[in-house]
């Protein structure tokens, strides 16, 4: 099929508002297949994907290792019983997690997880572990948050354009407070002395019902938010407050997860060990898995042994290929040192945008972001954010051969999540290329 035919047949049989389609803007690209860092379009044309899919793509598109684990998986058990009769795959997959999470950070020993088909499934598990946990209704979630769009996640996902049309069949159990990205003051020092996290914890204390919250649930670095990164002192705080009043600390590192900045587990740069944490994209590298993984103890506390009708389940739990998957994207993340690559590739090109930044008259643009979630963030002079020149220059890189997208409620911020096999030469095109953006716009 062709652009036309496809984009045709999406306005036809598609419902509207999933894909929005642009001719005037050329907008989308119709994707034909992808390998590594390279998408080709059904006309053959070449592109650099910025974007690794959403993350998803961390080990590069169809990774051989990855690809020949499904396969090999497909060929032998494709479907199994999520709850009920296992298979082994799905036991290799939980003790995997076990050891690369719970079982990596110091002294806090072994992990049970719930497996799921999404993040924001892992989110809801994570959301019900905790109400069965603590037997408290209330979660403390972050102005800007992005946790998914089920109706669980939903109510702990902030941005009214998500949340506005639905809310009246939200459950209200959601209390939000400011997330204290800093834009003054340098993210990479700890926050000591920075007011946002004194007012954070202003707000945390001040809280009416503060014996009601059961979980406290964050993303280490709001992604689909703008990248905005809190002082290095913030999940610290949060880690104290929850164990000071009963409540449980989760972390979404649903984007953040399986090396994307610079370390396994995002939470890792500030050395805080949480009690649940949401996983998925990156995972299996393309198999719509994720998982909500937690202490052992707070599981076991959570979730009764079952009677042989779990409460929490679905048909694909656990799917062998998914499980084959995963293992064999971990592997590959482990065998070709791609977390220690995000870090340093990530700093290369936090250098390198922030060159671009410097050399602005009209525009006040600044880098942001950690490994490599990274982004440069776009404002006019009078500080008003500038989502039309973020789209302008996602269009044109796009008619230049990149797959880029924005992020933030505002669109603000220009992002780039690449595969982690990103080669540098490809960065320093990237980058030349987002320059000549801003420069024609800054003239
Ligand atoms: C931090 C975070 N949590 C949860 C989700 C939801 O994941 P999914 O789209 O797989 O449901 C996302 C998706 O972007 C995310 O960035």
């Amino acid at each position: 099929m062709n652009r036309d035919e496809v984009l045709d047949r999406l306005r036809r049989y598609e419902s509207r508002n999933i894909t929005q389609i642009s001719e005037a803007a050329g907008w989308p690209m119709v994707w034909q297949r992808a390998k590594g860092t390279t998408v080709w379009d059904c006309s053959d044309r070449k592109y650099l994907d910025l974007t690794a899919a959403f993350g998803v793509a961390a080990a590069g598109h169809a990774n051989p290792r990855v690809v020949a684990a499904g396969r090999r998986q497909m060929a032998t058990l494709l479907h199994a019983m999520g709850d009920v009769h296992p298979h082994p795959g799905k036991a290799k997959l939980l003790a995997e997690l076990s050891h690369r999470t719970f079982g990596r950070w110091a002294g806090r020993g072994e992990a049970k997880s719930i497996l799921t088909g999404s993040g924001s499934e892992s989110v809801e598990a994570a959301l019900k572990t905790a109400r069965l946990a603590t037997g408290r209704r209330g979660v403390i979630a972050f102005e800007g948050a992005y946790h998914g769009l089920g109706y669980g996640a939903l109510n702990a996902t902030h941005r009214e354009h998500f949340r506005g049309r639905f809310e009246d069949q939200l459950g209200g159990f959601c209390h939000f407070l400011p997330f204290p990205a800093c834009e003054t003051c340098d993210c990479a020092a700890t926050g000591a002395g920075c007011s946002r996290l004194e007012n954070l914890l202003a707000g945390l204390d001040a809280l009416p019902r503060r014996r009601e919250v059961g979980a406290v649930i964050v993303e280490p670095i709001q992604a689909r938010g703008g990248i905005r990164v809190p002082p290095a002192d913030f999940l610290p705080l949060l880690r104290k407050w929850c164990d000071q009043n009963g409540a449980l600390l989760v972390l979404d590192e649903v984007y953040t997860g399986f090396g994307r900045t610079g370390d396994w587990f995002s939470c890792e740069h500030s050395s805080v060990v949480p009690d649940l944490v949401c996983l998925g994209k990156a995972m299996t590298g393309g198999f719509p898995m994720g998982a909500c993984v937690g202490r052992s103890e707070i599981m076991d506390a959570a979730w009764p042994v079952s009677d042989g009708e779990a409460i929490h389940t679905s048909t694909f739990l656990g799917h062998p290929v998914g499980c084959a998957m995963a293992m064999a994207q971990m592997a590959e993340l482990e065998s070709e040192g791609l977390v220690e690559r995000a870090a340093a590739e990530g700093a290369w090109l936090r250098t390198a945008l922030a060159s671009i930044c410097g050399s602005m008259t009209h525009l006040r643009l600044r880098p942001v972001g950690r490994g490599l979630m990274a982004g440069i963030e776009v404002r006019r002079l009078d500080g008003t954010t500038a989502g039309d020149l973020v789209i302008r220059a996602m269009h044109r890189l796009l008619s230049e051969g990149f797959i880029i997208l924005p992020e933030g409620a505002e669109a603000q911020v220009l992002s780039l999540t690449p595969p982690l096999t990103i080669r540098r030469r490809d960065l320093a095109r990237a980058v030349e290329a987002i320059h000549g953006c801003f420069e024609d716009f800054d003239a």
